[in-house]
């Protein structure tokens, strides 16, 4: 009978052993938590949402290949490259970039010299930042790529994000952030093509603290992602969103009176109050009361999801079905840009047929969609791909990274930029709303766009 009497306190000994290992533990947690928080907050230079500047100027920005001929307005329209490099001029303290690919100097020996050009400059203008004192801050999902290793040999800090292991998805955001204050979004990305053979647009918002600070807020996302397989279920301050499509930031662009906010998908990567892309995009399209036009590589409201190890495909219906709405019963005029290259799925055709088809018999019914083509679509060098992913509306515009395909906003990170406009002020040509519909036209109007 002697032996359970001396286990008795044996048991409690270690019982009081692993309470106080698991009050460690919380403890540690906790520590952890708030010095996340800690360490966040500290990073915003002394503006916050209270005194950051909504005064801003905001620019179109678009490469045009050399050789689709497109009469470009030049009051209106920045190149791309430009943009850049402009943006570049101003950093003094921070550069931060998201980016899916990191291809800016093409080794390929059959594209002609003068067309990687631009994306060699930019490349060495990056490099050049840790001369003038200037971080340059990187989040991306490349894990092999010489162009990021060499970054990181000149100061740049980059942050791995692990986008098989976090959605089996892939990074598509591409935005820049400089000194917290100016912004681009759009479609081109860190690519040479996007600098010479791919038409690209995207927006440059100037001495904007205001968007640039939540802007910065999903860059901040990103950051904290690094190396993580998993996402975390509580959240720093730091990264919820601080406008969205209920709250949106009320701003000036080149004196014009505005609202903005930024959206992001998947769903996954929506922080405490940010909007998901999807449900701006449905917002947009239900508001326009005149016209919607519509620019995008890739239309296809499909989604693939995993079932039991197996891909499940479904139709997606949420924008879908918006614009059969704003067509149908609100009479809204639509035009749908596609392109028409190599990688178009063949259900696009039947999908679009089906939108079409809609108007028949009605009156006061317009839906209209064109294929843009060039020659050679058939290339990996994309010559001429339009690779917009924009949409303009008599109110309201939203450019993004994504191309309307359901699976891209499930699986894929990606930002997009609402910006709403008093349509009533009419004096023309001076928004960017106005700049993005004069965009539009001279596309669907080129000889490159084609109703099938
Ligand atoms: C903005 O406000 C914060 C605290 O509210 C302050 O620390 C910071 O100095 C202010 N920044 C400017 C530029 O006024
Ligand atoms: C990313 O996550 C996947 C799945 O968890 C893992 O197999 C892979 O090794 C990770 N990649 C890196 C570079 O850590
Ligand atoms: C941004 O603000 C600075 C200082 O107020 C000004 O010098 C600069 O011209 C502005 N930039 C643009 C593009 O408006
Ligand atoms: C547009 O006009 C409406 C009504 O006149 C007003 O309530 C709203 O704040 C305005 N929006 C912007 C972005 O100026
Ligand atoms: C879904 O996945 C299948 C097989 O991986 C692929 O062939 C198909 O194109 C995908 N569909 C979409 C809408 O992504
Ligand atoms: C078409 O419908 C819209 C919205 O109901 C209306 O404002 C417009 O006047 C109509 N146009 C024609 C030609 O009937
Ligand atoms: C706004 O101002 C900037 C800088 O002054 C200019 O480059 C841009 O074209 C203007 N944007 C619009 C839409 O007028």
């Amino acid at each position: 009978m002697a032996g359970p009497t001396t286990q008795e306190p044996l048991k409690t000994q270690h019982k009081c052993i692993a309470n106080f290992a698991l009050c460690c533990c919380f403890a540690v947690l906790v520590a952890l938590i708030f010095s996340s928080v800690y360490i966040w907050g500290e990073s915003e230079d002394g503006i916050t949402e209270e005194n950051c500047s909504n005064d801003c100027h905001i620019a179109l920005v678009e490469n045009i290949p050399d050789d689709l001929s497109l009469s470009v307005d030049g009051r209106a329209h920045l190149p791309l490259s430009v943009g850049f490099h402009t943006l570049l001029d101003q950093a003094k303290h921070s550069v931060e970039v998201v980016s899916p690919v990191w291809d800016l100097n093409s080794w390929d020996l059959k594209t002609t010299p003068s067309a990687a050009k631009q994306g060699q400059l930019l490349f060495q203008r990056l490099l050049s930042l840790k001369s003038r004192g200037v971080k340059l801050m990187i989040a991306s999902s490349l894990t092999n790529s010489a162009e990021l290793k060499t970054l990181v040999a000149h100061n740049a800090e980059v942050h791995f994000i692990n986008m098989t292991a976090l959605t089996r998805g892939g990074l598509r955001s591409s935005f820049w952030i400089v000194d917290r204050k100016h912004i681009y979004i759009g479609s081109a990305d860190m690519d040479w093509r996007s600098l010479s053979k791919r038409k690209e647009l995207g927006v440059v918002v100037y001495n904007c603290s205001c968007l640039a600070l939540d802007l910065h807020r999903v860059f901040s996302f990103y950051w904290q992602l690094h190396e993580r397989d998993y996402i975390p279920s509580i959240w720093s301050k730091r990264v919820t969103a601080l406008y969205g499509k209920h709250d949106a930031l009320e701003l000036q662009l080149n004196a014009t009176k505005a609202a903005a906010y930024v959206s992001t998908s998947p769903e996954l990567f929506c922080s405490k109050d940010r909007t998901r892309d999807a449900d701006a995009i449905y917002q947009v399209i239900q508001s326009a009361k005149t016209f919607i036009f519509i620019s995008v590589t890739d239309y296809l409201p499909l989604v693939n999801r995993s079932f039991r190890g197996t891909s499940v495909t479904r139709y997606w219906s949420s924008i879908d079905e918006v614009i059969r709405e704003a067509v149908v019963l609100r009479g809204v005029r639509v035009r749908l840009l596609i392109s028409f290259w190599k990688k178009t799925h063949p259900l696009t055709f039947n999908f679009v047929t089906s939108l079409k088809s809609l108007c028949m018999q009605l009156h006061n019914c317009s839906l209209e969609v064109r294929f843009f083509s060039h020659r050679a679509h058939q290339d990996d060098i994309q010559h001429g791909l339009n690779h917009n992913k924009y949409m303009v509306t008599d109110n309201a515009v939203y450019i993004g990274n994504h191309d309307w395909v359901g699976s891209d906003f499930a699986i894929n990170a990606g930002v997009g930029l609402v910006i709403r406009m008093n349509a009533t002020l009419k004096d023309s040509g001076t928004t960017i709303l106005e700049h993005l519909k004069t965009a539009f036209e001279r596309d669907w109007g080129s000889r490159y766009a084609k109703s099938l």
